[in-house]
C-alpha cells in the first residue's frame, strides 16, 4: 500500500444496474482482480487507492453498492459527499444502457450536480454479443455532459483510465 501522506481524498460512487461489472471494474482497479462468478453486492462496501495527478496524492475512495432496487434504502448515505461517480452499463446488453437516464435523475437527486461523471460502457471484451455501440455511448455522454469511456473488467482494458480520468476531473 501506498504510504505517503495523501494530499486529497475524493470520494467516488459506482452507479449502474445490476451485473454491468461494478463490483469487478472495483477490484480490477485497487487490486488487480477479477472474479468471473461475482455475487450481487449486499450493503455498501468500499476500496481505497492511489493515484498520482500532477505530482499530488489522491487517494481514491471508491464506493460499490448494488444494482438492485430492493437496497434503495441506502441512497441518500450512498451519495453523500461523493464529488465523482462512474455511471456503468453492460455494452452487451442494451437495457442497462437504456437505465442510464433513470441513474443520472438519481445522481442528481441526491448528490451536487457538480460531481464529475463518467459514463462507462463495459465488458468490451464481449465483442461478438454487443448491443451498444461506442458511437450510441459517446452520443449519450456529450448530449449529457458526461465524461465517456468504454472498459473491460475482464481484460483490463481502460479500467485505470476510467478511475483516473474521474480523479483528474475532479482534481
Ligand atoms: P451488482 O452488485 O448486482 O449491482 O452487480 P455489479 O455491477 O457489481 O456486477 P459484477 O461486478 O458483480 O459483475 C457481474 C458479472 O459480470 C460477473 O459474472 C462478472 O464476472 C461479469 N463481468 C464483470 N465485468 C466484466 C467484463 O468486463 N467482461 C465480462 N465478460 N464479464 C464481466
Ligand atoms: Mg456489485
Amino acid at each position: 500500500m501506498d504510504q505517503r501522506p495523501q494530499d486529497y481524498l475524493f470520494k467516488v460512487v459506482l452507479i449502474g444496474d445490476s451485473a454491468v461489472g461494478k463490483s469487478n471494474l472495483l477490484s480490477r482497479f485497487a487490486r488487480d482482480q477479477f472474479h468471473p462468478n461475482s455475487k450481487s453486492t449486499i450493503g455498501v462496501e468500499f476500496q481505497t487507492k492511489t493515484l498520482d495527478v500532477e505530482g499530488k496524492v489522491i487517494r481514491a475512495q471508491v464506493w460499490d453498492t448494488a444494482g438492485q432496487e430492493r437496497f434503495k434504502a441506502v441512497t441518500a448515505a450512498y451519495y453523500r459527499g461523493a464529488v465523482g461517480a462512474l455511471l456503468v452499463y453492460d455494452v452487451s446488453r442494451r437495457q442497462t444502457f437504456d437505465s442510464v437516464g433513470r441513474w443520472l435523475e438519481e445522481l442528481h437527486t441526491h448528490c451536487n450536480m457538480n460531481a464529475v461523471t463518467v459514463l462507462v460502457g463495459n465488458k468490451t471484451d464481449l465483442e461478438d454479443t454487443r448491443e451498444v455501440s461506442t458511437a450510441e455511448g459517446r452520443i449519450l455522454a456529450e448530449a449529457q455532459g458526461l465524461f465517456f469511456m468504454e472498459t473491460s473488467a475482464l481484460d483490463s482494458s481502460n479500467v485505470t483510465a476510467a478511475f483516473q480520468t474521474v480523479v483528474e476531473e475532479i482534481y
